[in-house]
Formats: structure tokens, C-alpha cells, sequence
């Protein structure tokens, strides 16, 4: 028989809310969180921002230019070039609501820009967190921060909660760096670039020195993919999967988790 492991993150299949339940919602909000659990996520997902002094702040884009809102000085360029006093100017719900109309609420407007700490505050003890280091290259001692803000609020180190925190990036180096720091901490490498046939099982090795999951760009995704990755105890959590018929096809497959901006419709596709 093949070498064969079950992957450690969780038996079933995980809905991973993609910056919250952001089809229906302005992304990295909590109205994009608090109605990502409502639909049935497992785990909500934060994309991480370092500001100029240092805060780790919740946003995709390391540009404030597609969703703050707010005094100029404030509100665009680069978040690392921002005070969080700054940041606390700006406003990220009315973008949404002008690009999507049709999902438009009045109460998305205000929602203000999260430090991972806020974050972390709100859904203590009723969520599980899938946070993402971004760019690590242009903000370093993101992961020493990052450890920290997790060590404060339980969820790495001694006597710390089992299971209720991933960190995921598309950088080696950032995993690297988390893994030796904190061995404990479960780590998810993101993988965005073509993969040569005969180079697969070569980088799947690489990655299980230090994670315990691939997260694959959707396209990427095959059956040799998903059982060179179970063979070496690697769970597959594909992004970002918002259409049925791929939810469908990639669960045929065996991937343990999709990351989604549509919890909902995943959660649905796992209970028939
Ligand atoms: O983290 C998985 C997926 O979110 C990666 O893409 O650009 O949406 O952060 P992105
Ligand atoms: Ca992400």
C-alpha cells in the first residue's frame, strides 16, 4: 500500500470565508465576518497590513486606493505609509456598495479598517482565524508581530487553544521564519505559480517541512495534485472557489477546504 496520511487540519471538508463573506459584504469588515459565520464558515480569513508604526491592520491590497474612503492624506497610497491614527480616518463599506448596488446595504457604510487585535477581541471563543501574512517582504518583523498579537490572545504557544488559527502566505520565507519561531503554529503555503510536471513532488517536500497544508490557485488543482499532497500529510485548501460546479469538481477531487467568498453556497454544496 502507499504511504497514506490523513491531512491534520480537520476531518471535514472546511469552508474558509475568502476576507469574510465578501460576495454580500465589503471584504475584511465585520458585517463580512459576522454574516461569513452566520452562513456556516469554519474559519474566517484576515489579510495582513503593517502599518508605518508597526500595527497589523486588516486589508487585501497594500494600497488603501480600491476601498478606503476618507481624507486624502489619510485614506490613499500605501498602508505602510500610514499611521493606525490614520487609518482610523478612513472607511471601507461605500466602495462596495457603489461597485455592487445590487447588494447594497446603508449599514455597510462606516465600517472602519480592523487591527488584527480588534479582530481577534470581537470573535474570541466563536471563531477560528485564517490569517494571511501579505507582502511579508515589505514589512519586516511582520511575523514577530504577528506571534505576539497570537501569544496575547491565546491562540499560540503554551497552554494556547488547539485549532483555532491557520497562518497561510505565498511566501516561504514568511513561513519559514513563523515555523522556526513558533513550531507549534499550523502553516498553510499559498501557491499561485504554473508547477512543472516533474517538479511537484519536489516542492510538496519542501512545503511539508514547515506546513501542514498547500493552499493552490484553483487552476492548479488535479488528482495527481491532491494525492501527491495527502501522501506527504499536506491538507489542499484551493482559493478562491465562488461557482457550484467547481465547489463540486474540487470535492470530487478529495481537497479537504475551499477558501469562498459565497460560505453560504459552499456549505450548501457540502449538505447535499
Ligand atoms: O489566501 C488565499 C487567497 O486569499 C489568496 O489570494 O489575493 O485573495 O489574498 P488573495
Ligand atoms: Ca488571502
Amino acid at each position: 500500500l502507499p504511504l497514506l496520511l490523513t491531512g491534520c487540519i480537520a476531518a471535514d471538508v472546511q469552508v474558509i470565508a475568502h476576507r469574510g463573506a465578501s460576495w454580500d459584504a465589503p471584504e475584511h469588515t465585520a458585517a463580512a465576518w459576522d454574516l461569513a459565520l452566520a452562513q456556516g464558515a469554519d474559519w474566517i480569513e484576515q489579510d495582513l497590513q503593517m502599518t508605518r508604526d508597526g500595527q497589523l491592520v486588516v486589508l487585501h491590497d497594500d494600497s488603501l486606493d480600491r476601498t478606503a474612503r476618507g481624507p486624502a492624506a489619510d485614506c490613499t497610497g500605501l498602508v505602510r505609509e500610514k499611521t493606525r491614527a490614520q487609518l482610523a480616518n478612513c472607511e471601507v463599506g461605500s466602495w462596495f456598495n457603489a461597485e455592487y448596488p445590487d447588494r447594497a446595504q446603508a449599514s455597510y457604510v462606516g465600517a472602519r479598517i480592523a487591527t488584527l487585535d480588534e479582530v481577534l477581541t470581537r470573535y474570541a471563543g466563536r471563531a477560528r482565524f485564517y490569517i494571511e501574512t501579505k507582502r511579508p517582504e515589505d514589512a519586516p518583523g511582520m511575523e514577530d508581530s504577528l506571534l505576539a498579537v497570537l501569544r496575547r490572545h491565546g491562540l499560540v504557544g503554551r497552554g494556547a487553544q488547539e485549532g483555532r488559527v491557520l497562518v497561510q502566505s505565498f511566501s516561504p520565507a514568511s513561513l519559514r521564519r513563523l515555523h522556526a519561531l513558533e513550531p507549534r503554529l499550523q502553516l498553510v503555503q499559498l501557491w499561485d505559480d504554473d508547477i512543472a510536471p516533474d517538479r511537484l513532488e519536489a516542492l510538496l517536500d519542501s512545503v511539508r517541512a514547515y506546513a501542514v497544508g498547500f493552499g493552490p490557485a484553483r487552476r492548479l488543482v488535479s488528482q495527481r495534485l491532491v494525492d501527491a499532497a495527502h501522501a506527504r500529510g499536506l491538507d489542499v485548501h484551493p482559493y478562491t472557489v465562488n461557482a457550484e460546479p467547481v465547489m463540486a469538481f474540487l470535492f470530487d477531487l478529495g481537497v479537504d477546504g475551499m477558501f469562498t467568498d459565497r460560505p453560504a453556497a459552499l456549505r450548501a454544496m457540502l449538505r447535499r
